[in-house]
């Protein structure tokens, strides 16, 4: 597994690229506003308070890409340069063969079915890219548009898995069918 070059990816509508320091300002209202992390819970050492913690935030995530341990994507619509939600893979198995998803856009841009797009475009990167055997998303069981989002990418809730960590994720799953598991 190698994320570099980034690999930035097209869409229709979209472009994921690499996060830069310019973007703190997005990621900060991503990280802060209370409908974005209304059914995100973070650690109290995981919360983005200011603008240089935002911007400490981006270098560890491209601390986290240099060593090939995880990646995020800056969601912009194509041809306008500010990103209007992020999108990841991390948690990656230690045989990099299982990775979680994790995704989240300002809300002026929702209902859209842009994270749709972005996140249809992530499973074929993870299943025919990374060779991944399986992608994994933990959310809270209200939270609707993120379970709807992945259910209509085809996830399927594993109700025999709990999450341990927080009791109120459910955990959803997806295979990926060019690889049959034994
Ligand atoms: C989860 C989240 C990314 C979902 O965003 P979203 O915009 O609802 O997701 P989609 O891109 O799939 O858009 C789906 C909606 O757009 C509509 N839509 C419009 N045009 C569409 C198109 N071309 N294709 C698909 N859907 C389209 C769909 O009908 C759907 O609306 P509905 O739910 O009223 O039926 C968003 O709610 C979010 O950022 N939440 C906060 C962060 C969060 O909770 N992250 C999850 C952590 S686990």
């Amino acid at each position: 597994m190698n994320f570099t070059p980034f690999p930035e990816i097209k869409t229709e509508r979209l472009l994921l690229r690499q996060l830069q320091s310019s973007d703190c300002e997005v990621i900060l209202f991503l990280r802060t506003d209370k409908d974005v992390t209304k059914f995100i819970e973070r650690p109290e050492h995981r919360k983005t308070k200011t603008l240089f913690e935002a911007i400490e935030l981006i270098q560890e995530f491209d601390s986290y890409i240099e060593r090939n341990s995880s990646i995020i994507w800056g969601i912009t619509l194509k041809n306008e340069p500010s990103i209007i939600g992020t999108i990841c893979l991390w948690n990656f198995t230690q045989n990099d063969k299982v990775a979680e998803v994790g995704y989240d856009l300002d809300p002026r841009y929702q209902d859209k079915g842009l994270m749709s797009e972005a996140l249809k475009a992530i499973v074929v990167f993870g299943f025919r890219k990374l060779k991944l055997e399986k992608l994994e998303a933990f959310t809270h069981v209200e939270n609707l548009p993120s379970t709807q989002l992945l259910g209509r990418q085809g996830f399927i809730h594993n109700v025999s898995r709990k999450d341990l960590d927080n009791t109120s994720n459910i955990i959803f799953e997806l295979g990926n069918p060019h690889i049959t598991s034994q």
